[in-house]
């Protein structure tokens, strides 16, 4: 009998390694001692000039397509954790793209690894708060209930608020567990929640661990400053920078959890390296929200740009009204966002001036989303 070698040393597979979120999850591993391999196909909208310099010559790049069976086999040899973060995110028009790209995607991905035998030891998936119905909420007189999307006719008359299932009444919103029912209604959120249920039902028939991580809206630096669809701080940033104002949806009280990327990726780095993960579902946020009105107040402030946010009195149906990641599973597991808003945010703006002329695509690409009735107006019955 031989002895196992002493010092294999572990290599992830980090897909949508030149992204946001996996490429901080690179450097994560990185600094873990990992080796580590990138597959990413470098999407012309999210990388309009090629291969970002944040991508380190040191770490194997694949470049690739997550649609393409060949190219997973390329990606996978050899690998023992997969961190799938490669996506097709955001507000876009498109149905198929998404389902291609995410469901179809990691399909594959799953299939490659069982059908090939591939010695992967565990699978970590970005799934996202998306996939929730709504967050929870609290009636003052009915106590907690998990919130219903809000029907066109309720946003189109200009009432935004979430009201008790009950009584009626505005209900106040609450931390969202795991257990809130899934069912995002745009196509992103369907097709987040068709890559987590594929993941997890594969994961008990093999017996391979997987993690599925709900993140929460992510932000830091490396958010594509071109990409119009996706990161809200990003996009009021590029608008603020352009002497533009913010537009915000609905009434600006709806809100998120904003969490900074290096905290997303020590929580994948932490589900990688803990068995007590294993077969998890897990939401990664602050447990905080912020309202994205006065979100836009403090990117104006921090930009020293006197520009109040524009409120067109638009809404984009199936969107939440507010979402607060409650975060005790994982801190259980000893996860603690280490980053605050205020803190994240001078390093966004910080490295965003690095990145020399901020173009704005944020109003063309609100004309192409009004034109196909994915942002809507208040009153205006259409
Ligand atoms: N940013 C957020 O707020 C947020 C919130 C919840 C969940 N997520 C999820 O986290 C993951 C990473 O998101 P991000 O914010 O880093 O996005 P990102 O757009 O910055 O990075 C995604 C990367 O995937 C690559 N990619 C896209 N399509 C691909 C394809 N077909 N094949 C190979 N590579 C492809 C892109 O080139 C890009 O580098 C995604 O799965 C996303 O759904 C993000
Ligand atoms: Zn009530």
């Amino acid at each position: 009998m031989s002895a196992a070698p002493a010092t294999t040393a572990t290599t992830a597979l980090v897909t949508g390694g030149a992204g946001l979120i996996g490429s901080h999850i690179v450097d994560a591993a990185v600094a873990h001692g990992w080796n580590v391999r990138v597959l990413d196909s470098l999407e012309p909208q999210t990388h309009r000039r090629g291969r970002p310099d944040w991508v380190p010559e040191a770490v194997e790049f694949v470049k690739g397509d997550v649609r393409n069976r060949r190219d997973w086999e390329r990606a996978l040899a050899g690998v023992d954790i997969v961190f799938h973060e490669a996506a097709y995110g955001g507000y876009m028009p498109e149905i198929a793209k998404f389902i291609h790209v995410n469901a179809y995607g990691t399909a594959l991905l799953l299939e490659t690894i069982r059908d090939r035998n591939l010695p992967v030891r565990k699978v970590v998936l970005a799934s996202s708060q998306a996939v929730y119905n709504e967050g929870a909420y609290a009636c003052p007189d009915h106590g907690r209930f998990y919130g219903q999307t809000r029907p066109i006719a309720q946003l189109q008359s200009g009432d935004y608020a979430m009201h008790c299932p009950v009584c009626g009444q505005p209900s106040a919103p609450v931390p969202t567990d795991e257990a809130a029912p899934m069912g995002g209604e745009n196509v992103y959120a369907i097709s987040k929640a068709d890559q987590e249920r594929l993941l997890v039902s594969w994961g008990r028939a093999t017996g391979i661990p997987t993690v599925a991580l709900r993140y929460s809206c992510t932000f830091g630096p490396r958010q594509s400053v071109f990409n119009p669809y996706t990161g809200v701080i990003a996009i009021f940033c590029t608008r603020l920078l352009n002497d533009l104002p913010p537009v915000v949806y609905e009434d600006g009280q709806q809100s998120r959890d904003l969490v900074f990327v290096e905290d997303v990726a020590r929580a994948n780095l932490l589900v990688a390296t803990d068995d007590r993960a294993d077969g998890g579902i897990f939401n990664v946020g602050t447990g905080q929200a912020a309202a994205i009105g006065d979100l836009a107040r403090l990117l104006a402030d921090r930009l020293g740009k006197p520009i109040p946010p524009h409120l067109p009195g638009e809404f984009r149906p199936g969107e939440m009204r507010a979402l607060i990641s409650d975060i005790s599973r994982l801190a259980a597991l000893g996860f603690a966002p280490q980053v605050s808003l205020s803190d994240g945010i001078d390093r966004y703006l910080a490295w965003i001036a690095t990145q020399g002329e901020i173009g704005e695509y944020f109003a063309a690409a609100e004309r192409r989303l009004r034109k196909r009735r994915v942002v809507k107006r208040a009153g205006a019955g259409a």
